[in-house]
C-alpha cells in the first residue's frame, strides 16, 4: 500500500485534521499531503504545528495551520471561519487523549468536562458542519480516532472510556445514516501507540513482550480503510475473525490440557 492510497478526487481538495501536529495527527497530515490534499491543521502548540505544516508544504500542498484549543467555546467558529472559502472533503478528528487521568471522585469536574468537550462537544459540531455539504456533494470522509478504552471500564478512565464509547457508537450510527450518501465514516480504534503525548505522560512503553503501535502505521491503516467503516480496530493482529479467535483459544486449551492432537 502506498501513502497515496487515499483518493484526492474523492476526499479533497481540502482536509481538516483536528489534532494534526504530532504523533498520529502528523502522520495523517503528511500522508494526506503525499496524496495531494490541501490541509487545515489544528493543534494548540504552534511550534509542532508549524513544523508539520512545513513537512506538508514540502510535499507540494497548501497548508493552513490553526493554533487553537479544541475545547475553547469559540474553537468551532474559528475552524469554520478558516475554511469558509475552500471545499473540505475529509474531516479527521484525531485529538482526544485523556487530559484528566484521575479517579472520578477525586478529580475535578471542570477538567472532566474538557475531556467531554474535546471528545464529544467539538467533534459533534465539526461533523455536523462538514458532514452536510459532503452529503450534498455525494462524496467525502469522516474519520474519528477512538480508543480500546471504549470497550472496558478502567481506573482513571471513567470519563475517557465513556467518551470513547460514545464516539464509537456515534460513528456506527452516523455510518448507517450516511452509508448510501457517498460519505465514508470510520472510527479508527487505537491501542497503545507511541505518540509524544503518551511519552509526556510517562507511559512505560518498553515493557518486554509489549509492542506499542507506530503512528505512521495506524494512520496509514485508517486512511486505507476509510471506506470499510463503521469501525476498525487498528493492527493486523486485530483483524482475525471471531472463528479464528475461538479456534486459537481452543487449540491453546487443548495444549494446556496435554492433548497432543
Ligand atoms: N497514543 C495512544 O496510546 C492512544 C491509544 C488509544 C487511543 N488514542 C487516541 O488517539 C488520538 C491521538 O492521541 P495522541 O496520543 O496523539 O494524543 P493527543 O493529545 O490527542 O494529541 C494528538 C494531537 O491533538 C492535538 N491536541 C490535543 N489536545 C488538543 C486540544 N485541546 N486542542 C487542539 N489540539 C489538541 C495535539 O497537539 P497539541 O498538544 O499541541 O494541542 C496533537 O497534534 C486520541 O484521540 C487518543 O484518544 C491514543
Amino acid at each position: 500500500m502506498t501513502d497515496a492510497s487515499i483518493d484526492a478526487a474523492r476526499y479533497g481538495p481540502w482536509a481538516v485534521v483536528a489534532g494534526g501536529s504530532e504523533g498520529v495527527g502528523r502522520a495523517f497530515a503528511t500522508q494526506l499531503a503525499d496524496a495531494g490534499l490541501n490541509l487545515v491543521l489544528i493543534a494548540r502548540k504552534p511550534v509542532a504545528l508549524e513544523e508539520t505544516a512545513e513537512l506538508c508544504r514540502a510535499r507540494g500542498v497548501q497548508v493552513r495551520p490553526l493554533a487553537l484549543d479544541l475545547t475553547a467555546p469559540d474553537s468551532v467558529a474559528r475552524v469554520i471561519d478558516e475554511v469558509e472559502d475552500v471545499e473540505v472533503g475529509l474531516l479527521v478528528y484525531n485529538a482526544g487523549a485523556n487530559t484528566h487521568s484521575e479517579e472520578f471522585l477525586d478529580g475535578d469536574l471542570a477538567e472532566f468536562q474538557r475531556v467531554i468537550d474535546l471528545n464529544i462537544t467539538t467533534p459533534l459540531a465539526l461533523v455536523h458542519h462538514f458532514g452536510r455539504p459532503m452529503r450534498d456533494r455525494g462524496r467525502g470522509g469522516i474519520l474519528m480516532v477512538g480508543s480500546k478504552a471504549s470497550s472496558v471500564g478502567s481506573v482513571r478512565h471513567t470519563v475517557y472510556g465513556g467518551v470513547k464509547a460514545f464516539g464509537k457508537t456515534f460513528a456506527e450510527g452516523l455510518w448507517v445514516e450516511l452509508r448510501e450518501s457517498g460519505v465514508d465514516v470510520l472510527e479508527l480504534i487505537l491501542g497503545v501507540t507511541r505518540t509524544p503525548a503518551m511519552e509526556r505522560v510517562g507511559l512505560k512503553l518498553d515493557v518486554p513482550g509489549f509492542e506499542a503501535a507506530d503512528p505512521e502505521d495506524v494512520a496509514r491503516e485508517g486512511l486505507a480503510h476509510l471506506g470499510d467503516g463503521p469501525v476498525r480496530l487498528a493492527g493486523e493482529e486485530n483483524q482475525r475473525s471471531r472463528a479464528e479467535v475461538v479456534l486459537g483459544v481452543h487449540h491453546m486449551m487443548k495444549k494446556l490440557f496435554g492433548d497432543p492432537a
